[in-house]
C-alpha cells in the first residue's frame, strides 16, 4: 500500500480513529486472523487506491466522505456473538447498526456516508448503492476478505507444519 495513501486515510480518519469504538474494533477478531479494526483500515486504504486510479480516469470520488464511511461500515459487528444469534443474521443486520454506530460517532451522516456504510453487503443484501463512492467501498470491501482469508489459510498452514514438525522431533 502506497505511504501517501496511508497518511491520507490517518489524517481523514483522525477522529475515528481516537474514538473508544474504534478501539474496540481494533481487538474484535475478524476473519480468522484479523481484526475488524485492521480491516476497516485496510479497506479504507484500499478503496482510496481505487478512487485515485479513477482520478487519473477524471472520475472524481469524495475521498473524505467515502474514507469516514469505510471507517465506520463494520462498527456495528461488534459485540456480533452477543447480539446475532447467527452468522446469516450477522450479514444482514451488522450495516444496519453500523449507521447508528457511526451516526452518533460522527454526529450525524451525510447521504454518501450512509450509502456506504448501509450497502457495504451488497450484493449479498439486495439493495445496491446510489453514488459510487458506496460502490468502490463494497468492492474495496471484497478484495480485503478474499485477501484476509488467503492469508489466514497460509498462516494455518505455517502453523499446522510448524506443530507437524515439533511432533516429529518429540517422537524422534
Ligand atoms: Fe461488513
Ligand atoms: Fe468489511
Amino acid at each position: 500500500m502506497k505511504e501517501s495513501v496511508v497518511r491520507d486515510v490517518n489524517k481523514i480518519g483522525k477522529t475515528i480513529l481516537k474514538t473508544e469504538s474504534f478501539d474496540k474494533a481494533l481487538s474484535q477478531i475478524h476473519h480468522d486472523k484479523t481484526t475488524v479494526g485492521a480491516h476497516s483500515m485496510e479497506v479504507a486504504c484500499t478503496a482510496l487506491a481505487i478512487s485515485r486510479r479513477l482520478k487519473s480516469l477524471k472520475i472524481s470520488v469524495n475521498e473524505e466522505q467515502m474514507i469516514r464511511g469505510a471507517l465506520c461500515h463494520d462498527l456495528g459487528i461488534l459485540g456480533r456473538y452477543d447480539k446475532f444469534a447467527n452468522n446469516f443474521v450477522c450479514c444482514y443486520r451488522h450495516p444496519k447498526d453500523s449507521v447508528v454506530v457511526a451516526d452518533k460517532l460522527l454526529g450525524g451522516l451525510t447521504d454518501i456516508e450512509k450509502d456506504v456504510i448501509a450497502h457495504h453487503m451488497w450484493p449479498v443484501t439486495p439493495v445496491p448503492p446510489h453514488h459510487r463512492e458506496a460502490y468502490i467501498v463494497t468492492l474495496a470491501d471484497k478484495i480485503c476478505a478474499v485477501r484476509e482469508i488467503i492469508r489466514s489459510a497460509e498462516k494455518n498452514k505455517a502453523e499446522m507444519l510448524k506443530k507437524a514438525k515439533h511432533m516429529q522431533k518429540e517422537t524422534a
